[in-house]
């Protein structure tokens, strides 16, 4: 299979581009390395340098011919996108449109599109949330999905572009960016194992669903082989509390220092976790790790990198 991956040099998508390279599909990624390392892509994968934006984006579907999109290149960040929505709508809604649009112009047998279940669904009265949950984002970043989502709808019904949008919970394991303003286990690890006090926004006590990036590559190598369309959420449907991240990964690191509690960020929810059980029923899709073995694997990848 001919794969093209946005956003392929970074966390989630890199390890998409590894799953595919490791069944044989020829990868093409491109990432303009804003947060993603080259370092990430796989030898054997080809790389263009290249921001979503760029015209030039056509010579790589051009040259490529992808028979699978997996749209993963985004401005991933809900409180730059809260300071920042025009930059965030740019990458984020019309970033997405460029990408949809050389898809369906180069013939894409199939488009899966990284969104988000964690900033769609606002603060649901269910949890867990499944997809017919209203859609009410918090920040303008959860609204840039939706709007993708829609956009993504259209060009199914209007090109025939055959589209599945994985809605992630909150995504963590190894090469998560511990310098960004997302990814609070990536963010952890690395302050404890530095022996630095990690920010823990708000009281701690708001819960995220959080779920191990290879169970989400996984995820993704279902859907390119299913061929199912719609949105599914990809989720352990259990909550755990920002809290508890930094008592379990304080442990494991053998680090004493506390955290440093500050102000809740604006943007953020209280409380989220999702219902699978779509993804369960349509991609045969079920998380594999537990939150035990992958904060575990997690930590030593950090400590391995910090050492
Ligand atoms: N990490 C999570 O918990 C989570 C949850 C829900 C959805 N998502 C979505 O999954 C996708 C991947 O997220 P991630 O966590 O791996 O983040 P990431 O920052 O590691 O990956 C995003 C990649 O996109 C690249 N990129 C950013 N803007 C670009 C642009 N304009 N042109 C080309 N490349 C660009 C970056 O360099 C980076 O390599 C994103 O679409 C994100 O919104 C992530």
């Amino acid at each position: 299979m001919r794969v093209l991956i946005t956003g392929g040099a970074g966390f989630i998508g890199s390890h998409i581009a590894d799953a595919h390279l490791a069944r044989g599909d020829e990868v093409t990624v491109v990432d303009s390395l804003v947060a993603g390392r080259r370092e990430f892509v796989g030898a054997a994968a080809r790389f263009y340098q290249m921001d979503i934006r760029d015209p030039l984006l056509r010579d790589a579907f051009e040259r490529t011919r992808p028979q699978l999109v997996s749209h993963h290149a985004a401005q991933v960040s809900v409180s730059v996108s809260v300071r920042e929505p025009l930059l965030d709508a740019e990458i984020n809604v019309l970033g997405t449109l460029r990408v949809a649009a050389l898809a369906a112009e180069y013939g894409a047998e199939r488009f899966i599109f990284a969104s988000t279940g964690g900033a769609l669904y606002g603060e649901p009265e269910q949890l867990p949330a499944d997809e017919a949950t209203p859609i009410l984002p918090m920040s303008p970043y959860g609204c840039a999905k939706a709007a993708a989502e829609g956009y993504l709808g259209l060009y199914r019904r209007l090109h025939g572009l055959p589209i599945c949008c994985l809605r992630y919970a909150n995504v963590y394991g190894p090469r998560q960016d511990p310098h960004g303003e997302a990814g609070v286990v990536a963010i952890f690890a690395r302050a404890l194992l530095a022996g630095e006090s990690p920010t823990i926004f708000g009281d701690g006590e708001q819960t995220r669903d959080f779920v191990h990036v290879d169970d989400v590559a996984r995820a993704n190598l279902m859907a390119a082989d299913r061929r199912v369309e719609g949105a599914f959420n990809i989720g352990t449907g259990s909550g755990t509390s920002v809290n508890t991240i930094f008592r379990v990964l304080a442990r494991k690191i053998g680090a004493t220092v506390p955290p440093l509690y500050a102000s809740p960020r604006s943007g953020d929810v209280s409380h989220i976790r999702l219902d699978a059980g779509a993804a369960r029923r349509h991609l045969g899709w079920t998380p594999m790790v537990s939150l035990e073995d992958g904060l575990d694997a997690t930590a030593a990848w950090f400590a391995r990198k910090a050492g």
